[in-house]
């Protein structure tokens, strides 16, 4: 059953309290899972002054789930940004999808010197090197202590700022020791840029530029080996709209213009060059679920939606979360594109309802046949997610685990000697409404069966991604 409306706000409560705790295991966690998963999201929305508006600008806050030799320890802790402190102190200035509250000298000030962008770093953690850092899409960087999860520093991407607008989900390459990312600067000749950071060598490079008369909402963008791919969604926005100094948040200055299509923007990573930009069908998108090069064309897949509903459902009533989550959930939607024809062909390869996808990293940008998803199977969607899904990408099939409450996003580990590319685990967060408690939930990633469940000490808002670190403990 779809979690009802208690559910939904208790998804949406805000907590103060800090934990560091051993969990009680129900059934048994597999000896070979060792390391952490730390997840990053909104921990509190209730500020000094009122409540966020979004559900993306509740303040940040870190969980943290260990494994060793089948135990599980829990732990979170707030980020202390500067957003967190100015929310203390009743000051929160608006992030994404809240409105601010300059006064109209405020305005008047902020033409002159524009505000700093929030550093409310609450989507996601990645490592730069030796470095963990928690992710928005703004500039800013929260350096934290991956053990404690203590904030140990306030920084930037280095070197010159790329854009007002970074994606929240930059990508790795392994085999060439670079963190890949997108920004969009919002200028009178507005600009996607691409750009790479090497591991270890804590500054940036330009990748390429691609003009943006109207630059759309970026999400996430699609790597491979080749080419890195800005699939430009037809939510766009005025650069001299966004500039304007106003308490209209940053995401309601965007408007749905479906006529435009969804335009594939091809660069080659070798020159930077834009070697193709067909357009294909209107659908908005916050995430892509894996790309990867098949001979001379590319593969890329996504969770797609019919539109921008999937951000304007997400604004809160007042306080206490969304007004209803009549949310249709996303399509995983396969593009295949020719960049020497120019042409791009869509299908759909599951109907959804999915949510923030996962692949298991041992087929990031590689061929691949599973995804991971929140989901729900074959229920008109009134309720949040309750089931973790896992697609075959090939046939369309699918296999689901009931989680008996709101699933977070589904983090795929896979065995470390593991021959199949579902062997593993999968980790989700399940919000238990009856109990009122948040759970750990192991499940196995090959027959999609319970392994075994951590009730936490209390219940977590709901968060959005993480990392599982095999190094950190
Ligand atoms: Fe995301």
């Amino acid at each position: 059953m779809a979690t009802d409306h208690a559910g939904t706000r208790l998804g949406f409560h805000s907590i103060d309290e800090e934990l560091d705790t051993e969990l009680a295991v129900e059934g048994e966690v597999p000896g070979w899972l060792s390391g952490a998963l730390i997840r990053n999201g909104p921990g509190s929305f209730d500020l000094a002054d009122g409540a966020v508006g979004h559900w993306f600008d509740g303040l940040a806050m870190l969980r943290k789930f260990t494994f060793e030799d089948g135990r599980v320890r829990y732990r979170n802790r707030f980020l202390r940004t500067e957003a967190y402190a100015d929310a203390e102190r009743g000051e929160y200035r608006g992030g994404f999808g809240t409105d601010g509250s300059l006064s109209r000298l405020e305005k008047a000030a902020a033409l002159l010197t524009p505000p700093s962008p929030t550093d409310n770093t609450n989507i996601d953690v990645w490592r730069f090197g030796g470095e963990y850092a928690a992710l928005t899409e703004t500039e800013h960087l929260t350096l934290f202590d991956p053990e404690t999860l203590e904030t140990t520093g306030l920084t930037t991407y280095l070197g010159e700022p790329y854009g007002q607008h970074v994606t929240g989900h930059p990508h790795h390459d392994d085999e060439r020791g670079v963190t890949v990312g997108l920004s969009t600067y919002f200028g009178r000749q507005p600009e996607y840029r691409l750009w790479r950071q090497h591991d270890g060598r804590w500054s940036r490079e330009s990748l390429a530029t691609l003009p943006a008369d109207e630059p759309a909402y970026l999400h996430s963008f699609a790597l491979t080996d080749r080419y890195a791919v800005v699939v430009e969604f037809p939510l766009v926005v005025s650069p001299l709209r966004l500039l304007r100094p106003s308490n209209e948040a940053f995401i309601k200055r965007f408007d749905w213009d479906p006529e435009r299509g969804t335009r594939y923007r091809v660069v080659d990573r070798e020159t930077g060059v834009e070697v193709a930009s067909p357009v294909g069908e209107s659908f908005f998108c916050f995430h892509h679920v894996n790309t990867y090069d098949d001979g001379e064309e590319l593969v890329l897949d996504m969770v797609t939606f019919p539109d921008a509903a999937a951000i304007t459902e997400l604004y809160f009533d007042g306080v206490g979360g969304p007004s209803s989550w009549e949310l249709e959930g996303g399509r995983l939607t396969r593009a295949r594109l020719d960049p020497r024809a120019g042409t791009v062909e869509t299908h759909e390869v599951h109907g959804g309802h999915l949510g923030l996808p996962r692949v298991s990293p041992a087929v990031t940008a590689s061929e691949y046949r599973y995804a991971y998803a929140q989901g729900d199977p074959g229920q008109p969607v009134t309720g949040l997610p309750e089931s973790v899904l896992k697609v075959d990408v090939e046939t369309g099939e699918d296999q689901w685990y009931d989680a008996g409450g709101y699933t977070s996003e589904a983090v795929f580990v896979p065995r470390p000697d593991g021959d199949r590319e579902d062997d593993g685990v999968v980790l989700a967060v399940v919000l238990d409404a009856d109990t009122e408690r948040s759970e750990l939930h192991v499940v196995d990633g090959a027959s999609m069966t319970r392994l075994a469940v951590a009730p936490l000490p209390h219940a977590l808002p709901l968060d959005f991604h993480g990392q599982f670190l095999p190094e950190v403990r």
